[in-house]
């Protein structure tokens, strides 16, 4: 499940008519480096949650034979195979938000496409620098507790406020059992330095849990707090991944991240360089 249903205030006014998911990171936007790593972590079926005028998002993962067929006659065979590649990742439903009510209400509002299957939230502000994937990290931690997981990581002090803050029970290496989860706390109250990292396994359990959570931090409904519901029926875990989540969602990190990847790229490594060198 990809909630994409904000309105991308961060990033305004780049956003005012185009979606923060549909920027480009390199060479495609946010919302296909997601589905990669859904898709390389193993999902076969991605649940899109949408507010209305987003629907170019699903667009975009789904095939486009008009596009197919011109790319073709026009002999044009890499962009072809690009435009196929990001029309063909894996089946994708589309779940709608009707108001804007929060992370939480957006995950709520798949509760029929998701059904009764476990799943993989994610977030698409950031991508993953990992491997194997962030996400897929999850998932093998899930497959040996069998719990919800939360993808976790130490942040400075200062920075905690920003993020789900969990605390912790118990530690066996980068494994962590939760006790407790708190969205955005002040540094002050922050029971850890261990951030929510938008990545999670969820159990059907968290549709009820949010149909019974109330508005939260920022009066929305937050998926944290239901989380912290579960823990009254059964364990959560957290795993602190290996590698890097890269910001995607705000101007800077968006900056940050196309430089980054950029200058390892094979395609954009030279123009980066030339940069570097002062000749552009
Ligand atoms: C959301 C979650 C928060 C999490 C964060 C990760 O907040 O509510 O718990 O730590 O994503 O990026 P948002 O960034 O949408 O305000």
């Amino acid at each position: 499940m990809i909630p994409a249903a904000g309105l991308g205030t961060r990033f305004l006014p780049a956003t005012k008519e185009l979606p923060k998911e549909l920027l480009p990171v390199l060479d495609r936007p946010v919302i296909q480096w997601a589905a990669e790593e859904a898709v390389a972590s193993g999902a076969d079926e991605i649940v899109l949650v949408l507010a209305e005028g987003k629907e170019a998002l699903a667009a975009h993962l789904r095939p486009d034979p008009a596009l197919e067929r011109l790319l073709e006659e026009r002999g044009k065979t890499a962009e072809l195979e690009a435009v196929r590649r990001a029309g063909n990742l894996c089946r994708i439903t589309v779940a709608r938000q009707a108001s804007p009510r929060g992370l939480g209400d957006a995950v709520l509002c798949a509760a029929g496409a998701v059904g009764d299957r476990t799943f993989l939230c994610m977030l698409p502000d950031d991508l993953s620098l990992a491997e194997p994937p962030v996400l897929r990290q999850l998932w093998d931690a899930h497959e040996r507790l069998g719990t919800p997981i939360l993808a976790l990581m130490r942040v400075p002090s200062d920075q905690i406020s920003r993020y789900g803050c969990a605390e912790i029970a118990e530690s066996r290496g980068k494994l962590h059992r939760v006790s407790g989860v708190v969205e955005k706390p002040p540094a002050a109250e922050a029971k850890s330095d261990l951030a929510v990292m938008g990545r999670y396994v969820l159990t059907p359990a968290i549709f009820p849990a949010l149909r019974e959570t109330a508005p939260g931090a920022l009066g929305e409904i937050q998926l944290t707090d239901a989380i912290g519901r579960l823990l009254a029926t059964g364990e959560v875990w957290g795993v602190e991944f290996e590698g890097e989540l890269l910001d995607v969602g705000t101007p800077a990190g968006w900056l940050a991240t196309n430089m980054r990847l950029g200058r390892g790229h094979p395609e954009f490594q030279s123009a980066f360089a030339s940069i570097d060198a002062g000749d552009a």
